[in-house]
């Protein structure tokens, strides 16, 4: 039996290497947030009134000069974790000590690696929610302005998949973008929730030294600390489960959005024609042009709900206070952002392309769409609509075609074809992105300070 010497003791070859898991590949993404989080953590630890004090002032711009280098080497693919590392924390630490020598052995003093995985993964996922509201305000801009050109062009409402009422393409698109709003107002709570600081719990009970946690939450652009280092502990994949839950109803969105689209680009309806560069071909049909890209969006829909499950599964019945399963609820987080964002910038582009085909659209209005419509005419003739619905039942054979287009001029009322404001989700699509750009200006503008220099850039 063999064992690896590790910072933290020898661990039995096969032990470190199921412990460790995909930690030293899925870490490599948080490197960012680790050396962020050790930053505020030593000019927190400088700034206490100790003596003998815990870091000189230059010592902790050295460690700060160090984590930047560190953070560049990053960016140009130079920076590795090793299994005897296990994970991000351990490989910076190594890194810090290599360079610094013994100051690199006190930045650990008052905290754990709970401590550290819970602050990364939330400025991680903060940095990843500011890229979704972007990438979401922009899929929903491009359904407004498919709204917005097809205003009025005629479509068949549906309901059991079967014709039900007159409508249009506006209502199909914009509803389409109001979902995503009301999406962003979720994803905006989870937003919330994630923007706190879990820093200074330690292992998950506080430590016998005058931390100052309001100060690393200010460093770090937080919005403050979590106020009970055991819940700050125990809000590991309690966060994550948020933000899950939340990307998960943008996935569901996006998959009724991407199953109508493949329901009306089919021949047989004719109605959308898929931007052919989006499309896929087949091997053995030299025809086909297939919308793969969409049948994807519905898949990676049920990942991104299995992951949510996954990461509530492990919490159920999970003891409160630190626990190793609390390490697999990272990739179904990483995952899940990942798959969500892509899937929001492969629609954008696939509605900013897409063409709609009026006299389709226009063709596909038979008869008996206009069943209540006639229904009504007769109401306001002054009929009950019990009997006129009964009149026009039983008369179907006889209804007579009306003209699409003035069918749906005539639902004029607040949301209906002809009464569609398209002013009221622009006008919140205004405000999602203002919170989104100011966060963002706020959290980059709080790094930056901490750095010293211009972050994301390093410049
Ligand atoms: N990689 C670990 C995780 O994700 C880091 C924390 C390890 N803590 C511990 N007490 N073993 O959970």
């Amino acid at each position: 039996m063999s064992s690896s010497k590790t910072l933290v003791g020898p661990i039995d070859e096969d032990v470190l290497r199921f412990t460790a898991g995909k930690d030293p590949q899925l870490d490599v993404a948080l490197l960012d947030a680790d050396c962020i989080g050790t930053a505020a953590h030593v000019t927190m630890l400088q700034s206490l009134p100790l003596k003998p004090a815990l870091l000189s002032a230059a010592e902790r711009d050295a460690v700060v000069t160090a984590l930047v280098e560190i953070m560049r080497l990053g960016r140009r693919g130079q920076f590795h974790i090793t299994l005897s590392d296990q994970d991000v924390h351990l490989a910076v630490e190594r890194m810090l000590t290599q360079r610094l020598g013994d100051v690199g052995k006190r930045i650990h003093t008052a905290r754990s690696r709970n401590d550290q995985v819970a602050v990364d993964m939330r400025l991680f996922v903060k940095e990843q929610l500011l890229g979704t509201f972007d990438e979401l305000l922009d899929l929903s801009g491009a359904l407004l302005s498919f709204a917005r050109r097809h205003k009025m062009w005629p479509m068949v409402g549906r309901t059991h998949m079967q014709p039900a009422m007159p409508s249009s393409v506006g209502v199909w698109a914009s509803a389409h973008a109001e979902s995503l709003l009301d999406d962003a107002l979720v994803l905006r709570n989870a937003y919330e929730l994630n923007d706190r600081s879990p820093l200074g719990s330690a292992a998950g009970y506080g430590v016998p030294l005058p931390i100052d946690r309001k100060l690393t939450a200010r460093l770090l652009g937080f919005s403050g600390p979590i106020h009970n280092v055991l819940y700050a502990s125990n809000t590991r994949g309690k966060c994550e489960s948020i933000v899950l839950s939340a990307l998960s109803q943008i996935m569901l969105s996006l998959s009724r959005l991407a199953e109508d689209v493949i329901l009306y680009s089919m021949p047989e309806f004719g109605y959308f024609q898929l931007p052919p560069e989006l499309c896929t071909g087949s091997s053995i049909m030299p025809q086909k042009k297939n919308p793969d890209v969409l049948e994807l969006v519905r898949a990676k829909t049920s990942r991104v709900l299995a992951g949510t499950f996954a990461v509530t599964s492990i919490l159920n019945s999970l003891p409160g206070g630190y626990n190793r399963d609390l390490q697999e609820v990272k990739e179904p987080a990483m995952e899940g952002v990942a798959a969500t964002r892509s899937c929001l910038r492969i629609l954008s582009r696939l509605m900013k392309a897409l063409r709609a085909d009026k006299p389709a659209l226009t063709a596909a209005f038979k008869p008996d769409v206009y069943a209540a419509d006639r229904a009504l005419e007769l109401v306001s003739e002054g009929r009950p609509f019990r009997e006129a619905y009964e009149e026009v039942r039983n008369n179907l054979e006889s209804l007579r075609p009306y003209d699409s287009a003035q069918a749906i001029a005539r639902k004029q009322h607040y949301g209906a074809p002809g009464g569609l404001d398209l002013a009221v989700a622009a006008g919140r699509t205004r405000e999602t992105k203002e919170f989104a750009g100011r966060e963002r200006r706020r959290y980059y503008g709080a790094i930056s300070k901490l750095l010293g220099v211009r972050y994301p850039h390093l410049a």
